[in-house]
């Protein structure tokens, strides 16, 4: 978990793919199992968070600078995941975040694959 990042990749790859199924419930009008996923994802946020972090105390000194963006960026996709979705709930619009989103993900998974580590 400090020296590679396969963990952080398993657990941002689950949380994308949840997400996803999440939209696709609320999309089919099935609010309670959206919930359920929802929940589901809130715990992978916390381990996007954690994997990350422990990345981050290990090897930051390699580039802070760098290093202290990509861990922003990364809440950055975290926010925007949450936000969607709570503002799908709320039947309120979610453009301006859905377009932050792929925004900011297309922005972390470039600085992820620059950082020295994993491929
Ligand atoms: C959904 C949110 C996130 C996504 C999609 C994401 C994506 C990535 C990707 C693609 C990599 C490169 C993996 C590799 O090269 O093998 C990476 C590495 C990393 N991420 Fe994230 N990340 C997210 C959130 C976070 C957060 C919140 C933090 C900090 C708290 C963080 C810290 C790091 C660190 C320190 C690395 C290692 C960089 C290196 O030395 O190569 N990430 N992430």
């Amino acid at each position: 978990m400090f020296d590679n990042t396969h963990a952080h990749i398993t657990t941002w790859a689950i949380a994308i793919i949840l997400f996803f199924v999440a939209v696709g419930l609320h999309n089919a009008g099935k609010a309670k199992g959206m919930k359920v996923v929802h929940m589901i994802l809130r715990l992978f946020y916390l381990l996007i968070i954690l994997t990350g972090a422990l990345l981050f105390w290990k090897h930051q000194g390699i580039d802070p600078a760098l290093y202290g963006v990509k861990a922003l960026v990364g809440i950055w996709v975290i926010g925007m995941l949450e936000m969607v979705l709570v503002r799908m709930n709320k039947g309120k619009s979610t453009k301006v975040f859905w377009i932050q989103l792929i925004i900011s993900l297309i922005i972390v998974i470039i600085l992820g694959f620059k950082l020295p580590l994993g491929f």
